[in-house]
């Protein structure tokens, strides 16, 4: 590292211009292949939001007239299912991440409700779970959110849903991305529009900026953090539907997702390792299949104050996301949501880091006391 770059684990990720031009000249077509499904069983969209809202208003809206969500979720979720004027309600999921079939079950009055999971962290849910779930798809219609899941090897080959959703720029820092797919129906006619909104460009001009940033360049880190957050907001307030810009498709084409995959699970194996004797962080998901491709590593941190130590944490060059923040209905209505959601915190351990990288996390945790 030359001395006039910064230094930083995590954040949003950066691209530059070269970058990109190689990219799109060497796009090898490597998405559909990698996550086992045909293009036209899938339709890309801006955002996860997007593939959500879409599918509830154009694809199944005859089927369904109500939803049941998971208490633990990211509350962009509760926000398009309210934007669907649909009906929703929620049901229990433990501090484990694992469903609560029997809340489930209790909850669910008929076969016009549409259930929502999440395959929380990449991780499957236990197979009583699963075989719940299998059971209840001859009845219901199930929507499975793998945005965690995504970049499974082979990822398509072990879902159970009728339909997936994912946010497809989690990952690697494309400005825009969600993807919907349903593995059993061609859905070529569905015709989108295209478009280029405050959301695209403000993540667009972002991502530039903080390669400008991290290389030594004259860049005030605050301008690129406030396009960032400028991006979600315009987001949130406006919902556009729009198709996947063709710069996002083209890098997305041009990802390597084995490198990717392998590089995150062995992060996440060395953090699952080196963490494993310090006692204020307890690691959700010890066990990781050969196939898992990571989205971070989530832990719980207990007996000291999470927000505290993860402020060190950034203090010292180490950013860790919280996934989630509760939101009104979840955070009143279901303990093991609020609670979890206090303590729990995502190490980062994704592509662009190396083993020097990960010690730097472990010793940097380790100081804390
Ligand atoms: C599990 C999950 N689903 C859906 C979304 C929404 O994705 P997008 O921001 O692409 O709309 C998110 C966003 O963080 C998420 O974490």
């Amino acid at each position: 590292m030359k001395e006039s770059e910064k230094f930083e684990i995590g954040g949003e990720y950066n691209y530059s211009i070269e970058n990109i031009s190689s990219n799109i000249l060497e796009n090898k077509n490597s998405l559909f292949e990698y996550i086992g499904i045909n293009e036209s069983n899938t339709i890309l969209f801006n955002a996860c939001s997007s593939a959500i809202k879409y599918l509830i208003e154009n694809i199944i809206p005859t089927t369904i007239n109500r939803i049941l969500l998971p208490s633990y979720l990211c509350s962009c979720i509760t926000e398009v299912i309210e934007a669907c004027n649909i009906e929703f309600e929620f049901y229990r999921v433990n501090q484990s991440l694992e469903l609560d079939i029997y809340d489930l079950g209790n909850k669910l009055k008929g076969s016009g409700d549409c259930i929502f999971f999440i395959n929380y962290f990449g991780f499957s849910q236990p197979q009583y779970i699963i075989e719940y779930l299998n059971k209840i798809k001859e009845t219901n219609l199930l929507i499975e959110d793998c945005t965690h899941s995504i970049f499974n090897k082979d990822a398509c080959s072990r879902y159970i849903g009728h339909y997936q959703v994912a946010s497809l720029r989690k990952w690697t820092g494309i400005p825009d991305g969600g993807i919907l797919i349903d593995k059993n129906n061609d859905l070529s006619r569905y015709k989108l529009n295209k478009g280029y909104d405050e959301f695209f460009v403000s993540r667009f001009i972002g991502h530039l900026m903080k390669d400008k940033y991290l290389k030594g360049g004259q860049i005030d880190k605050n301008i690129f953090l406030s396009l960032f957050n400028n991006a979600e907001e315009a987001y949130d307030n406006e919902m556009n539907i729009f198709k996947i810009s063709n710069i996002s498709y083209k890098l997305l084409n041009s990802i390597n997702y084995k490198k990717l995959m392998s590089k995150r699970n062995q992060n996440y194996k060395f953090l699952v390792e080196n963490l494993n004797e310090i006692e204020y962080i307890e690691v959700i998901f010890k066990d990781i299949k050969e196939y898992t491709c990571p989205i971070g590593l989530p832990v719980i941190v207990k007996n000291i104050n999470r927000d505290k130590f993860r402020k060190y944490l950034s203090y010292n060059g180490v950013y860790c996301p919280i996934h989630w923040i509760p939101d009104s209905y979840t955070n009143t209505n279901f303990e093991d949501t609020s609670i979890l959601s206090k303590k729990i915190l995502t190490i980062p351990c994704d592509q662009r880091y190396s083993e020097i990288d990960m010690k730097y996390i472990i010793k940097t945790i380790k100081e804390y006391y």
